[in-house]
């Protein structure tokens, strides 16, 4: 057995440290080893001494082999503090670049369910925080925000999603963008998605505008196999994704430098949901598909599909239920 895999474990807020409890649990099940190291970040931790995330605690997480996060922020502080200065600070530095989400399940109003995997790009896009403020507060105000799309930074999403698409069996690529608006940025996607298919004639590709996009969504999401889209686009219609394949309780992300110079980040599409903290209400199936998706990533293939065939037809329960019935479905199928 190869040596085990070095965690870094962010539970953070709210229902993060309960549904990232039983992913590990799940994960043990399965016999694969990990060496987790806990580490206190998030809205609460903000809050008791300030600190978001120190470069110190950074370059200490660059050491791990990936890091497997519940949730972070907290009703007590201001938007975005905590999301740019922990979750997009990672997605930056540690350059994860590719947020894979995979969808899948029985849309409602549909008989067969459907399989799609959306490619949203991580690092650049209005996420940069480009722009700023003049006049605050006047009737004079300006605030502008940008979006920043390099050659480089789309060529690498593009051709990542290629990749993707040629090893699944219907090798189908939809770009989805607002080429017909956004002009500038939308012609960089498409040249560099027509520049990069010359390389993948095995995939067939389509174009959609996100407007439209988002009623294929709920009516004919079996047109899709994988989707490629800015930073912005994708973190709305991985919501919607998620909202027509069983809820967002269910919906996986991952977080991934497939260069690997450095850790990838996995962690469930949902938030931290305090108001439903410490009830048991927490679904940790979004979790569990997470850590299946690290397990791949790690190299153990095997036990993240285990992982994933146990969460079909998940139990319900409470969090600690749930997850205990899918880890000793995990334990039966692994023996
Ligand atoms: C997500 C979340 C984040 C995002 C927030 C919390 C910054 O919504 O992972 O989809 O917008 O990317
Ligand atoms: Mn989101």
């Amino acid at each position: 057995m190869s040596r085990a895999h070095r965690v870094a474990v962010i539970g953070g807020d709210g229902i993060g440290p309960e549904v990232v409890t039983e992913a590990l649990k799940v994960v043990a099940a399965s016999g694969v080893s990990l060496d987790t190291t806990d580490f206190d970040l998030g809205g609460a931790r903000y809050l008791r001494d300030g600190e978001i995330l120190s470069d110190a605690t950074l370059d200490q997480l660059r050491g791990f082999d990936a890091i497997l996060l519940g949730a972070v922020g907290t009703p007590d502080v201001p938007p975005g503090v905590i999301e740019r200065g922990l979750l997009l600070k990672m997605r930056f530095e540690l350059d994860l670049y590719i947020n894979q989400r995979p969808f899948s399940g029985v849309a409602p109003g549909h008989s067969t369910p459907h399989d799609f995997v959306v490619i949203r790009e991580n690092t650049e896009g209005p996420y940069v925080g480009e722009g700023g403020v003049l006049r605050k507060g006047t009737p004079f105000e300006v605030a502008t925000q940008g979006s920043v799309n390099t050659a480089h930074g789309v060529e690498r999403c593009v051709r990542y999603a290629f990749e993707l698409a040629a090893k699944r069996s219907r090798k189908h690529l939809t770009l989805v963008h607002k080429t017909n608006v956004l002009t500038f940025a939308g012609d960089l996607w498409q040249r560099t998605f027509n520049t990069v298919a010359k390389d993948f004639p095995q995939v067939a590709t389509a174009y959609n505008h996100v407007d439209a996009a988002c009623i294929y969504f709920v009516q004919d999401p079996h047109r899709y196999d994988v989707i490629v889209t800015d930073n912005l686009f994708g973190d709305i219609l991985t919501d919607l994704g998620g909202a027509v394949s069983g809820g967002i309780g269910v919906a996986s992300s991952a977080n991934l430098n497939p260069r690997r110079t450095g850790p990838s980040m996995f962690e469930p599409v949902h938030g931290s949901a305090p108001d439903i903290v410490g009830t048991g209400k927490a679904n940790p199936v979004a979790a569990i598909l997470s850590a299946a998706h690290m397990l791949e990533f790690l190299g153990e293939a095997r036990a993240a599909e285990g992982l994933r065939t146990a969460c079909v037809d998940a139990p319900s329960g409470s969090t600690s239920q749930v997850g205990t019935e899918i880890a000793s479905r995990v334990a039966k199928a692994a023996k």
